[in-house]
C-alpha cells in the first residue's frame, strides 16, 4: 500500500470515534484531509466541527460541514489529528503543517486525542523530525540561540523565500539534532521561553489512541 492509501485507511477508521450529534475537533494535514473527506459521508449525523487551521476550515466548509468557533464550544468529546512523530507513550511532534498552535488549543478543549498516522510516524524517541516551534518574530534569534545551546540547529521556515507566516501571524523555527528523551519536561521548559508561542511537542496533551496505518491494516495503539 502507498503512504497515501495508508492515510486514507486511518482517515476512514477514525470515523468510529466521531460521536453522532456532537461537534468534532479536526486537525490539519494530508492525513486529516483524508479524515475530512470521510467525515463528509456522515455530515448529516454530526453538528459540525471545530477546526485547527484555515486550510482545514476551507476543506470542511467546501464539503458542507459547519465550522464552529472554538470559543463557542466548551468542550469536545474527540479531537482527530495527524502527527509528524509519535512515540510508544502517545507523545507527539506536530507542526509540520505550521498549524501547531491552533492544534494545541483544540486538543486542549477535547477529552480524547485520536492520532491518525501511517506507520512511518511511529518512533522510539522524538527528535528525528525537525521540531516546529511557533515564535513571535522579534524573539526568533534569541529562541534559535537557546536551541543551539541545547545542542540543536535551528532555522526559520521559509515560504517563497520569505519567513512563513502562520494563521496567527507568527513565524516557525524548525529545530534539528535534539533527541527528546523527556517530552513532558521539554514541553514544559520550552513553553516558558519568552517569545515562544507554541512548541510542537505534544506531551502534556498527548494522544490517548493512535490509529496506525500499516501494510497489515489499521493497528490501534492505546496509551
Ligand atoms: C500540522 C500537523 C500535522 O498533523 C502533521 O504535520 C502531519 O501531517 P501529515 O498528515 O500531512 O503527514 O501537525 O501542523
Amino acid at each position: 500500500m502507498t503512504q497515501d492509501e495508508l492515510k486514507a485507511l486511518v482517515g476512514q477508521a477514525a470515523l468510529k470515534y466521531v460521536v453522532p450529534g456532537e461537534i468534532v475537533g479536526v486537525g490539519t494535514g494530508s492525513t486529516v484531509n483524508k479524515f475530512i473527506d470521510a467525515l463528509a459521508t456522515m455530515k448529516d449525523q454530526i453538528k459540525g466541527a471545530v477546526s485547527s487551521s484555515e486550510a482545514s476550515t476551507v476543506r470542511l466548509k467546501a464539503l458542507g460541514i459547519p465550522v464552529f468557533d472554538s470559543n463557542d464550544v466548551e468542550s469536545l468529546s474527540v479531537y482527530i489529528d495527524g502527527a509528524d512523530e509519535i512515540d510508544q507513550q502517545g507523545h507527539m511532534v506536530k507542526g509540520g503543517g505550521a498549524a501547531l498552535t491552533r492544534e494545541k488549543i483544540v486538543a486542549a478543549q477535547s477529552k480524547q486525542f485520536i492520532c491518525i498516522a501511517d506507520e512511518s510516524k511511529l518512533v522510539g524517541a522524538l527528535g528525528a523530525f525537525p521540531l516546529p516551534v511557533e515564535v513571535i518574530p522579534m524573539a526568533t534569534a534569541r529562541v534559535m540561540r537557546q536551541f543551539v545551546a541545547m545542542g540543536g540547529t535551528a532555522a526559520v521556515r521559509l515560504k517563497d523565500g520569505q519567513p512563513l507566516v502562520t494563521d496567527n501571524g507568527q513565524h516557525i523555527v524548525d529545530v534539528k539534532g535534539l533527541t527528546i528523551t523527556d517530552p513532558v519536561a521539554f514541553e514544559t521548559e520550552v513553553s516558558q521561553w519568552p517569545g515562544v508561542v507554541t512548541v510542537g511537542v505534544f506531551a502534556l496533551q498527548k494522544a490517548q489512541v493512535c490509529l496506525l496505518g500499516t501494510a497489515q491494516g489499521v493497528k490501534t495503539l492505546a496509551f
